[in-house]
This record gives C-alpha cells, structure tokens and sequence, in this order.
C-alpha cells in the first residue's frame, strides 16, 4: 500500500512497531526517499498513537489519508480461547483504530477534509466459524467506519473499510502471537499484494464505503448471506462441522 501511494505521488508516513523491520522497509523504497519517513508506533498504545499522529500533522502540515491497517489473525475453537486472548485481540485490531480516528478526526475536521481507511475484513461483514474473536474485532471496524461515513458526510470527511477476503501476505503464515512458521504456505488463490493495493487505492480515490478484496466471487457471498440463501446457510455449518471434526481428530484448524 505504501508503495503504491507513493507511486500516486504521495508522502507517505509508514508506521509500524518494529524499528527494523520499518527501516527495511523505508530503504526498499528509497527510490522515494525524499517523500517516504518511518514512523515507530505500537497501535495498542494509545499515547504512541496520539503522537504519531500529531508529530506528523506537525511535520507534513496536514493529513489528507490516514491508513489504520494493523492486525492479527486468530483461529480456535471458541471454548480453548482465554480473556487474555480476548483482550489481546481487541487491543490490536479494535482499540488501534478507535485511537486512530479519534486523534485524527480532530485534525482533519479542522482541516476540512480527510479520508481515514480502516482495514477490516471480509470476516468484518460475513461470518467465519472458529473465529469469533476475530469477526468480533472486524465487525466492529465495519461498524465505526460506516458510522462516521454518514456522521461526517457534510464535513468533507471520508471513511472507507477494507474487507480483505484472502490477500498474499504473511498473515497466513502468523500465529495469534506473531510467530512466523515458513512451511505454514500463503493459499496458492490468495490475491496478489500488489493487485490489492492498485485496487484498493482506486476505490479510495472513488470514496467507496466497503472495499471487498478480490471483490468476486466475495461480493456474491455476501449478498447471499445476507438474503438468507438456504444453500449458503447449509453449506457454512457443513463446513463448520468438518473443521471441528479435524481439529478433534488432529487438534488444529
Ligand atoms: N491478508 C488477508 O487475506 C487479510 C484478510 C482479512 C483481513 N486482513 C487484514 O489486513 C490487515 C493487514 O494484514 P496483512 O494481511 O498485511 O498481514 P501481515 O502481513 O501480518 O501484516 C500485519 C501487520 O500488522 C502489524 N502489527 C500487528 N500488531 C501491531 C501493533 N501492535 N502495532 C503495530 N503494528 C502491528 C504487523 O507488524 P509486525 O510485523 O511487527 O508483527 C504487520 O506489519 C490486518 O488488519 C488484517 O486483519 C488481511
């Protein structure tokens, strides 16, 4: 996403948590040098939020797109998850967007125009068995988002939500703590990075509320979920009930 905003000739602040791992990433787009800066920034800390926030408003003089995309994945069986995990999972995919938007809104209100994109899943508006806690976190990212989208309409203010249905990143290969298991392989259908960004950032410059990636055939199982489809309804506990089947027999998902 970063390297393709700037691409599109943006300044680009990219944020994550780990000094290293941002630095690598500044140095393999320094054929922007001038226009790419790394910012450190844990999204479960409140107070590290607000000043990545403010230091860069200070320093670019204003914010015209603030990108709140960190996550984590999860998948276990509802009854093996502890509130720790709960907490855990809230913090990082709920709490750094709320603290997102709410030290930038100010900001762009001022401003008189903004757009936040917040990325939540396509487990943020169709569910997925054996990730409550995640659905939970992402369905709640929908609801904030689309919210705002319609409260802040008459202020020049943007929200968009990214709904990812199965995007190639190392998301796939992460357990709930962050570990990376390289034989864990990216699904050979997942849309690629680069295709998704391109994709995304169009439909942001539309204003588009909901982002599906890749939209089809995602879209459609949306809309018939959400129509009660008997099919589709048959068909999402029948693959609920093979996986609890497999992880009994195997203990994994
Ligand atoms: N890829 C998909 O198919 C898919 C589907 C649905 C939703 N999504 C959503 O897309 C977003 C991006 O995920 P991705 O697919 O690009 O996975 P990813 O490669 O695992 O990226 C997640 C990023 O979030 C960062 N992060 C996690 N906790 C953080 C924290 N406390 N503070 C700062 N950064 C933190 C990670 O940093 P570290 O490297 O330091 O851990 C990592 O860079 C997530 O919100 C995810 O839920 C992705």
């Amino acid at each position: 996403m970063s390297a393709e905003l700037l691409k599109r000739g943006a300044i680009v602040y990219m944020a994550g948590r780990n000094k290293e791992k941002i630095t690598e990433a500044v140095e393999g787009l320094a054929a922007y040098k001038n226009r790419i800066h790394p910012v450190i920034v844990d999204v479960t800390n409140q107070t590290q939020v607000q000043k990545a926030i403010s230091d860069t408003k200070a320093e670019a003089g204003r914010i015209d797109l603030l990108f709140n995309n960190a996550g984590i994945g999860q998948g276990s069986l509802f009854e093996t998850v502890t509130l720790a995990d709960w907490k855990k999972i809230i913090d990082t995919n709920l709490w750094s967007v709320i603290y997102g938007v709410h030290f930038a809104v100010p900001i762009m209100l001022e401003q008189g125009f903004g757009h936040i994109v917040n990325t939540g899943s396509f487990n943020g508006i169709f569910p997925s068995s054996f990730q409550a806690l995640y659905c939970t976190t992402k369905f709640g990212v929908t609801g904030l988002t689309e919210c705002l989208r319609y409260e802040y309409a008459d202020k020049g203010l943007f929200f968009s939500t990214i709904c990812p249905a199965n995007v190639a990143t190392p998301i796939f290969k992460k357990d709930f703590d962050g570990r990376v298991n390289d034989e864990v392989p990216i699904p050979s259908d997942a849309y690629p990075v680069d295709k998704a960004a391109e994709y995304i950032l169009d439909k942001v410059a539309e204003r588009r509320g909901i982002i599906i990636v890749p939209e089809e055939p995602f879209k459609q199982l949306y809309l018939g979920y959400w129509n009660g489809n008997k099919q589709l309804e048959k068909e999402l506990a029948r693959v609920a009930c093979d996986r609890r089947t497999a992880y009994e027999k195997n203990a994994s998902l």
